[in-house]
C-alpha cells in the first residue's frame, strides 16, 4: 500500500513518510484494530520470558560476579570487571532450572513472532521504517522531543515512530539472537558440537562476557520501553496490546 497517502488518511497527525500500524479499517463498533492476536499473545509471552531471564540471571551471576575474555577465567587470575556483589552461590543452583525454561519459553515463542511476522508481513508493513524516516535529522528530532519529554506527530498518530521501529528491529533480530547465540555457547553439549559459536569470539568467558553484555542492554531497553509508554499513553496503549483494539476515547489515559 501506499504509505504517505493512507497513512494521512488513517491517521491525520502523523508526519509524511511514517507509515501506519493500523491497517484495518474500523469495525462495526468504530474501533480500530491495532495488534493482531499473534502479536499480542506472543508479546507478552516474550515480556514474561525477558522478567524472568533477568531476575533468574541475576541470581546465576551472583555465585560469581567476575567477568573475564577469552577461554578460560577463575578466582586468582585476571578479570575485566569484577562487579561489585558479593559471592553466593545457593542462588545459582536453584535458578538455573528456571533461567533454562524461561529461555526455551523465549525462544520458541520468538521464532512463532518471527515466522509470523514474515508471514503476516507485519515487520514490512509496521516495523520497517519508511525511506524518507531513514535519517539522522528525524532520528536526532525524536529522541530530542522524548528527552524534553514530548510527544512527537507520530506518537499522537497510534503508529510507531521511526526510533521506535528502530529499537523495536533491534531487539528481536539483534539483542534476542546475541543472547541466545551467547547463552547456547556457553552450554558444553551445544559447543562441543559447534565449537565455533564460542570460538569465535575468543572462547567460554568471552560469550559469558558478551551474554552479561546483552542482559543490561535488554533490561535498559524495556525502562526505555515503559518510559515512552507513559509518555504516549501507558493505560490506553497496554490496553491496546492486550485487546488488540485502540480505545474509542483516546483521552481516556
Ligand atoms: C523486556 C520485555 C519486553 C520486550 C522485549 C518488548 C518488546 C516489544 C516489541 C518488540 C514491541 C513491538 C511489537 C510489534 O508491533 O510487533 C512492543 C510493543 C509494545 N509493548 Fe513491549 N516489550 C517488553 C515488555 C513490555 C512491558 C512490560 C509492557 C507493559 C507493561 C509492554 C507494553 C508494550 C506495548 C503497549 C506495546 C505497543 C506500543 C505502542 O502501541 O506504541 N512491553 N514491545
Amino acid at each position: 500500500m501506499s504509505i504517505d497517502s493512507s497513512s494521512a488518511a488513517l491517521h491525520p497527525g502523523a508526519p509524511v513518510g511514517t507509515k501506519p500500524v493500523i491497517e484495518a479499517a474500523a469495525d462495526q463498533a468504530g474501533r480500530s484494530l491495532r495488534h493482531i492476536a499473534v502479536v499480542r499473545v506472543t508479546h507478552w509471552i516474550m515480556a514474561a520470558s525477558v522478567l524472568g531471564l533477568l531476575v533468574s540471571g541475576g541470581g546465576i551471576l551472583i555465585s560469581h560476579p567476575r567477568l573475564y575474555w577469552g577461554e578460560t577465567g577463575a578466582v586468582g587470575t585476571p578479570s575485566l570487571v569484577d562487579l561489585p556483589l558479593p559471592f553466593i552461590i545457593g542462588p545459582s543452583v536453584w535458578n538455573r532450572p528456571f533461567h533454562f525454561f524461561f529461555a526455551w519459553m523465549l525462544v520458541l515463542t520468538g521464532l512463532v513472532y518471527v515466522a509470523s511476522g514474515v508471514a503476516t508481513r507485519h515487520f514490512r508493513k509496521d516495523l520497517l521504517p519508511a525511506k524518507a524516516e531513514l535519517n539522522w535529522s528525524s532520528i536526532a528530532g525524536v529522541i530530542s522531543a522524548h528527552l524534553r519529554w514530548q510527544r512527537t506527530s507520530a506518537d499522537e498518530a497510534w503508529t510507531y515512530n521511526v526510533v521506535q521501529r528502530l529499537t523495536y528491529l533491534g531487539v528481536v533480530f539483534v539483542l534476542f539472537p546475541g543472547i541466545v547465540w551467547t547463552g547456547l555457547a556457553m552450554s558444553f553439549g551445544v559447543s562441543s558440537v559447534f565449537p565455533i559459536l564460542a570460538t569465535a569470539v575468543g572462547g567460554f568467558q568471552s560469550v559469558r562476557t558478551l551474554h552479561f553484555v546483552f542482559a543490561p542492554l535488554l533490561a535498559i531497553f524495556l525502562i526505555v520501553h515503559i518510559a515512552m509508554l507513559c509518555l504516549v499513553g501507558f493505560t490506553s496503549h497496554v490496553r491496546a496490546m492486550i485487546t488488540g483494539y485502540i480505545p474509542r476515547r483516546r483521552s481516556a489515559r
